[in-house]
């Protein structure tokens, strides 16, 4: 399994480029994308779950050229709105290795998803069954999977927990609603159930929620087989897989959930007299985090007490995890040597408020100052593609880096982007 090249080397380069060189060409902030960590992660996940398909998660990050190395590896894509999916298509993305997911999928996600003719969209709730029937219309056939909340509770913080009762997403197994969503489901000759899907949550790092999702879910596809005489063929058991931020942090053996994930399938499945489905895995952030790094220039530094603050150039608007889920970063100095005595430092973002921190009570060199390059590893999931507009500071650039090169994938946002949005007056 690749390690994390953006942990292991941001203090020097990433992809063979001096991180300090990117910064002086693209600016600052500025996100690195390692293009070969990616597809190494990528094709880890094909080796290790050879059976499975394999769906890359979009809303960890997506762009054009994201997407192009996802196909090329032979990953097929979860996306969640219009927007992801018209994106990837339009890079040659086979509609048919996309599926739609969405707790309130509006008419223009419903309206792509048809014309484009993604592979499947996963019903979320009992009141989308007739609107995709409708949609899909009197001759069409839509491939379509039904989540369902298996009762685990799993996941790095509160606010990413799915697989429990009581949260928006899915149909409760527990109550019966499931069920009844499917026979619904199944009266729909427009609509063809292909499968059952779980998302337990997100950043889990045991294995053992995904085992219990397994046996609850073989249990409702032995319960349809009984009430419909249907086998269903697949089990799309979502994503979540949990990466180490920060040196000494848990990560998710993933070899191992593949090993015991198949030995429990088999086993429920023999148990039920079920034949094995084929299983479908959802990875977002394992895939593309730690092949990010987020590089900031320092702007001001303020000691007060036994305070040292680090301000830098970007913050909550590009990276919102920190004051989301009280996530702890790592951050290094980069692109000059030091020899100071480290401090504990709080470093901290230029948006117009207290909450604003990137990194609480870190380990940096006491010398820190105005004009230094900060590096954050793991950076490449759920900060970009959960980046605001907040003050009015612009998104920062996507540079791709591989054997020594680098280019821009996605441009800076400018001033003129978030002026020319403004129409009235
Ligand atoms: N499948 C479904 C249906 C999902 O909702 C998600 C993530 C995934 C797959 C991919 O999960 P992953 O492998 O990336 O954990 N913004 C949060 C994470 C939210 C995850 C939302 N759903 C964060 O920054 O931690």
């Amino acid at each position: 399994w690749p390690a994390s090249t953006t942990r292991t080397h941001a203090g020097t380069a990433v992809g063979g480029v001096p991180l300090a060189e990117l910064a002086d060409r693209f600016g600052t902030p500025v996100y690195v994308l390692d293009e070969s960590e990616v597809r190494a992660r990528c094709r880890s996940y094909r080796h290790t779950f050879p059976d499975a398909e394999v769906l890359y998660a979009a809303k960890a990050f997506l762009c054009r050229a994201m997407a192009h190395w996802v196909e090329e590896e032979g990953l097929g894509l979860d996306v969640c709105s219009a927007g992801e999916l018209e994106l990837a298509v339009t890079t040659g993305f086979p509609p048919e290795r996309i599926l739609l997911h969405g707790n309130a999928k509006s008419p223009q996600d419903l309206e792509a998803a048809l014309r484009l003719g993604v592979g499947r969209i996963v019903i979320d709730s009992p009141s989308e069954i007739a609107r995709i029937a409708a949609a899909v219309g009197p001759d069409g056939r839509q491939k379509v999977m039904v989540r369902v909340v298996p009762g685990i509770s799993a996941g790095g913080h509160e606010k990413i927990r799915t697989g429990a009762e009581g949260q928006k997403f899915g149909l409760s197994l527990n109550d019966g609603t499931a069920q009844h969503a499917i026979t619904r489901v199944l009266a729909q000759p427009g609509l063809q159930l292909v499968g059952l899907h779980c998302h337990l949550g997100s950043q889990i790092t045991a294995v053992k929620p995904y085992l219990t999702a397994v046996r609850r879910l073989v249990g409702l596809m032995a319960r349809i087989r009984k009430a419909h005489g249907m086998v269903l063929p697949e089990l799309d058991l979502g994503g979540g897989h949990g990466v180490a931020y920060r040196p000494g942090d848990a990560a998710l053996d993933v070899s191992a959930l593949a090993d015991r994930v198949r030995a429990e399938l088999e086993q429920s499945c023999a148990a039920a007299g079920l034949p094995v489905p084929r299983l479908l895995i959802e990875p977002g952030r394992a895939v593309v985090g730690p092949a990010g790094v987020a590089l900031y220039r320092v702007l001001a530094v303020k000691r007060t007490g036994d305070r040292v603050f680090v301000a830098v150039d970007g913050g909550m608007s590009d990276n919102p995890r920190p004051a989301l889920y009280g996530v702890r970063y790592a951050p290094l100095l980069v692109g000059r040597r030091s020899t100071a005595l480290p401090c504990t430092a709080d470093v901290v973002g230029r948006h117009c408020e207290a909450g604003d921190v990137l990194a609480a009570g870190v380990p940096l060199p006491g010398d820190v100052r105005p004009g230094d390059l900060l590096a954050v590893p793991v950076a490449g999931a759920y900060q970009l593609s959960m980046a605001s507009g907040y003050n009015l500071v612009g998104r920062p650039p996507v540079v791709a880096v591989a054997d020594g090169r680098a280019r821009l994938l996605v441009r800076r946002e400018s001033l003129d982007d978030v002026r020319g949005r403004d129409v009235g007056l």
